[in-house]
Order: C-alpha cells, then sequence, then structure tokens
C-alpha cells in the first residue's frame, strides 16, 4: 500500500491485515510510535467525523497534524494552482488526508506528490476509510463479514459511502437490497463491478419490506449539496424515514449503520434501541485510520 485511494485499490488479504490490526490497536495490543510524524489534513468540503477521527488517530498515535479547511485563507485565492498548493505541503508533512468535492481529486494528489495520500472523500465517488470503518463495524457486530443481508438506502447516487461499501462487501457474497429515490439509484458501474463479482442485489421501493431478515440496515442522507435543483431535494428528502415502530420483528443481531452526519432519515427514538449502532461506527473510524496511517507511514507492515 503506497496510497489509499479507492476501495479497489485493496486486496481483500489486505483489507482483512488492516481490519486485524485497527483491533489490535482498539485492544491495545499493539504499541505504534509515530512521535515526529506530521499529517497534512486538507479538507476542502466540510467534515466531522472524519477529520477529526483522523486527527484523534494521529495524535494518539504520537504524531502531529495541520489543517487546511476550505480554500478561503490560502494562497490559491492568490491564483496559486491546487498543484503547487499540494507539493508545498507535501514538503512539509509525511502524509497528506485530502476530502474534496472534486471526483479524482485525491488520485491526482497521489500522482503529484511523493508522501503517500488517503482519499477522505472525493465529491459522490468513493470514501475508503468509511468502507474500512463499515467493514470492521460489520465485522465486530456480526463476527462475520461472509454472506450477510444488507439494506442500503437513501441517496445511492451521491452517497461515496455506498459505493465503496458495496464494493467492499463484494467479495464476502452478500445479499444486497438497494433502496433509493428512482433518480438517485445505485450507480451503473457500481452495479457492473457487483454483477462482475456474481455479486447478488436487488433494487426494492419499500426498505422495510424484508427489514426482519437483514443483518444490517445501512441508511444514508439524501445529499441536499449535490443536488442542481434544490426543489429536487425538497420532493425525496422525506422519502426514506426509518421510526422506531418498523423494528418489531428484527433480528437479535440486527444493526442499525449510517456513515452520519444524519438529517431526519433516522428517527431519534431509534437511538436508544439495541440496533442502533452508528455512534460505535464512528468511534471505529478512529481505530480503522490509526491502522491506515500506521501502514502508509510504514510503522508496521501488513
Ligand atoms: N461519515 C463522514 O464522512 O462524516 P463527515 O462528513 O462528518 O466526515
Amino acid at each position: 500500500m503506497e496510497h489509499l485511494i479507492s476501495m479497489q485499490d485493496l486486496e481483500q488479504s489486505e483489507l482483512l491485515n488492516l481490519m486485524n490490526l485497527a483491533k489490535n490497536i482498539e485492544n491495545k495490543d499493539v504499541l505504534i510510535d509515530l512521535r515526529g510524524k506530521l499529517v497534512a489534513l486538507l479538507f476542502f468540503e466540510p467534515s466531522t467525523r472524519t477529520r477529526f477521527s483522523f486527527e484523534a488517530a494521529m495524535k494518539k498515535l504520537g504524531g502531529e497534524t495541520f489543517s487546511m479547511t476550505g480554500d478561503q485563507h490560502y494562497s490559491t485565492k492568490k491564483g496559486e494552482t491546487i498543484k503547487d498548493t499540494l507539493k508545498t505541503i507535501s514538503m512539509y508533512a509525511d502524509l497528506i488526508v485530502v476530502r474534496s468535492a472534486v471526483e479524482g481529486m485525491a488520485r491526482y494528489a497521489a500522482e503529484i506528490v511523493d508522501i503517500p495520500v488517503i482519499n477522505a472523500g472525493d465529491g459522490a465517488n468513493q470514501h475508503p476509510t468509511q468502507a474500512l470503518l463499515d467493514l470492521y463495524s460489520i465485522q465486530k457486530t456480526q463476527q462475520k463479514l461472509k454472506n450477510l443481508k444488507i439494506a442500503m438506502v437513501g441517496d445511492l447516487k451521491f452517497g461515496r459511502t455506498v459505493h465503496s461499501l458495496a464494493q467492499a462487501m463484494a467479495s464476502f457474497s452478500p445479499q444486497l437490497f438497494f433502496s433509493s429515490p428512482s433518480h438517485l439509484a445505485m450507480p451503473k458501474h457500481i452495479k457492473n463491478d457487483l454483477e462482475k463479482a456474481g455479486v447478488h442485489y436487488q433494487e426494492q421501493k419499500d426498505f422495510d419490506r424484508n427489514i426482519s431478515q437483514l443483518d444490517i440496515l445501512y441508511m444514508t442522507r439524501i445529499q441536499k449539496e449535490r443536488f442542481a435543483d434544490p426543489e429536487d431535494y425538497e420532493r425525496v428528502k422525506n422519502t426514506f424515514i426509518l421510526k422506531r415502530s418498523m423494528l418489531q420483528d428484527v433480528k437479535p443481531n440486527f444493526k442499525i449503520m449510517h456513515p452520519l452526519p444524519r438529517v431526519n432519515e433516522i428517527e431519534k427514538e431509534v437511538d436508544n434501541t439495541p440496533y442502533a449502532y452508528y455512534f460505535q461506527q464512528a468511534q471505529n473510524g478512529m481505530f480503522i485510520r490509526q491502522a491506515v496511517i500506521a501502514v502508509l507511514l510504514k510503522a508496521v507492515s501488513l
């Protein structure tokens, strides 16, 4: 691993080894010392979890971070190219984490700097550390990754986390169920990848129709910021709302996941059921990001 840009860059064995490392980090079974190392956090789009969990991850490993948020106070405002900005930052840091609204930005950064790059979300494309923490959360709650029934619900077009997760699950023989407004369906290229991998998936209108059979219900937010027409958003924003009353007949191992932030797609009353897992899921992100940083900075090998 030189960079982490897309889930497709990872072999299944690397993925499993990363999760194992995250588990050892969480259980304090391994000591990693990144004193003297510096990570640049470049967030051109808003973030709470990804940014702060990367920061927490680096600090817990003894390293340090510096941040760039938005583009208002930097020399790009004076006409500097993003290429020169990235090149300059790579002179100070040992690793770059980048989030951008531009699809392909992290791949571009990896091509022009000589230090590792982690994609922290590029437009509607990929969010690989989210997929890794999602897999880690699924493994922790189900004690396995194979042969699970997983429903993905909400904005499957713009929701990059479901793209990365669907690809990540593909080698574990899942049964996938997709529910979205019709113009926010899972993109064709992701469905093609699933078909090539022999994954069984089904698109269904009512996301709670088979809720009693599911192992994981993965809810997502309708991504308002990616709509060209605000009225389009208004029309679909209340399409899929998970209510506590829908959870009557779920399996004991059933868990609700969400990459967060949520808006209104999970009722607050669901939070204090044993099925809600989204805040623990966010915590798992710190362990996974510790593992990814440690591997890319060659403090441990996979
Ligand atoms: N899940 C996620 O990417 O959250 P943030 O946008 O808050 O980083």
